[in-house]
């Protein structure tokens, strides 16, 4: 059987891993010391790649199965991982909400989840301003652990390349310990009874799951009563995961890139999935420059702002053969605008035959300043757009292929409402985001039943 041949792309200029360098470029720190960074570049390049172009291809390959709707797509983790926050607590209750909002998912909706943690690179933020002032003071703004401090300190603020090097081994032992748990039996089904912690096991959404944990145990004796064995079982003993983050500072990401002898094409290294915010997307400028020629799955964020005619420029230069998988576009609406700007974006693509993964994250139009001055976010609103999300793709007979959202296995206080009913007054007892509120563990397992929920009217 003969294939078609792949469509020839005669418009679009060489790439090459320094070509971003040629174009406009925004949001990156400025380095006192050039020299410095330079060093610290020279030094990543020698360095061994922390995610395998084959487990990228792998998760292209799962990504495309969420683009023909047979699987969904379950994205979240910090909104900025932390060098305080490195603990292997943390990553284990990570671990353990996300498998068990995919359990929630899986078990209610009868459907594959592919598993993207926001973790093991996600330190690096875009801002809304280059500086701040307090005081009568003005210091650069914090951009994450990976540029600078957060503290509002002359010299904190500076931008260290160091952090990148920080970030590098932080990210491979994060990465490791994930996988440790994914492939080393922590993942397995009969081990799931293990999942639930102490503070979700007490509320609404803890004694739901503990109810689904029933359920999934009974299924296991009843395989395992039919002579298989579930713990033999690769499906049923193993997760796959995989990593993602936002590639702002393309130095660290070029360092990082490396050209598969199999194929030749360039393959980033950083993680397994990247995309580019909403503040970066220009088809013009060096983000979109950089990530059209690396092969991993992307991902680029979609606002209010964004037109159909830029949709469509965007797509086709960071997927020009339509290549199913490689692209996930994320939605970020806000409550009040996803009814009117997500349904034309979505026909536009359908009608113009793109193979695309369409992603809700429903967090980062939705930031609101709390009276005390804490960022945050209603839950309520969060669960408004992913509904609202859900009924647009049912309007325009596409498929809502998954979630992008924030969050944290602690029990933290960062987001308003949900079952336990956080309040602007419980906001600071445990607020301890280095950027934007997080759901914690109880508000992302409520997300998750209302996904299934979701996705179960449509079975
Ligand atoms: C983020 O995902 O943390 C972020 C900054 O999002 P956006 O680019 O959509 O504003
Ligand atoms: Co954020």
């Amino acid at each position: 059987m003969s294939t078609p041949a792949p469509k020839i792309i005669t418009s679009a200029p060489e790439w090459s891993l320094e070509s971003w360098r040629a174009k406009p470029i925004r949001q990156q720190p400025t380095y006192p010391d050039a020299a410095a960074l330079q060093a610290v570049e020279s030094n990543l390049r020698a360095l061994p790649p922390l995610a395998a172009p084959n487990e990228c291809i792998a998760l292209k390959r799962e990504l495309g199965l969420v683009s023909q709707g047979k699987a969904f797509l379950l994205q979240g983790g910090d909104c900025a991982e932390s060098f305080a926050e490195f603990s292997e607590d943390n990553l284990r209750s990570f671990f353990r909400v996300l498998l068990q909002m995919t359990m929630a998912l899986m078990y209610g909706a009868g459907c594959p989840v592919v598993k993207v943690g926001r973790i093991a690179g996600q330190f690096a933020k875009p801002r809304s301003t280059d500086m701040e002032e307090m005081n009568g003071c003005s210091l650069p703004a914090y951009r994450g652990d990976m540029v600078n401090g957060m503290e509002f300190e002359a010299g904190v603020r500076d931008a260290d390349p160091e952090r990148l090097l920080r970030v590098y081994y932080q990210s491979a032992s994060t990465l490791n310990f994930l996988r440790s748990l994914a492939r080393g039996g922590y993942a397995a089904l009969n081990q799931i009874s293990r999942w639930n912690n102490s503070f979700v096991s007490q509320s609404a959404q803890g004694r739901r799951f503990g109810q689904l944990i029933e359920r999934i145990n009974e299924c296991v004796r009843f395989i395992e009563a039919c002579g298989l064995s579930a713990s033999s079982m690769e499906a049923f003993s193993e997760a796959r995961f995989y990593t993602s983050h936002e590639a702002l500072l393309l130095g660290y990401e070029a360092s990082l890139t490396r050209q598969r002898d199999v194929d030749g094409k360039f393959y980033c290294g950083s993680a397994h999935m990247l995309w580019i915010g909403e503040r970066t997307r220009n088809p013009d400028e060096a983000h979109v420059e950089f990530l059209r020629g690396v092969a991993n799955p992307i991902g680029c964020k979609v606002g209010p702002s964004m037109t159909r005619d830029d949709l469509l420029r965007l797509f086709d230069t960071l997927n020009p053969e339509n290549e199913a998988g490689r692209l996930t576009l994320i939605s970020r609406m806000g409550v009040g605008q996803v009814g009117d700007k997500l349904p034309a974006l979505v026909r536009a693509l359908k009608e113009e035959g793109r193979a695309v993964v369409w992603s809700c994250d429903p967090m980062h139009g939705n930031t609101i300043k709390s009276p005390s001055g804490l960022k945050t976010r209603k839950f309520t609103d969060i669960l408004s757009e992913v509904r609202q999300f859900f009924a647009v793709h049912e309007a325009e007979g596409t498929y809502a292929g998954g979630v992008h959202f924030e969050m944290t296995g602690q029990d933290v206080t960062e987001c308003l409402g949900g079952a336990q009913a956080i309040s602007e007054i419980d906001l600071s007892e445990r607020y301890h985001t280095h950027c934007d509120p997080r759901l914690n563990a109880s508000q992302s397992l409520e997300l998750a039943f209302l996904i299934a929920e979701e996705l179960k009217k449509k079975a």
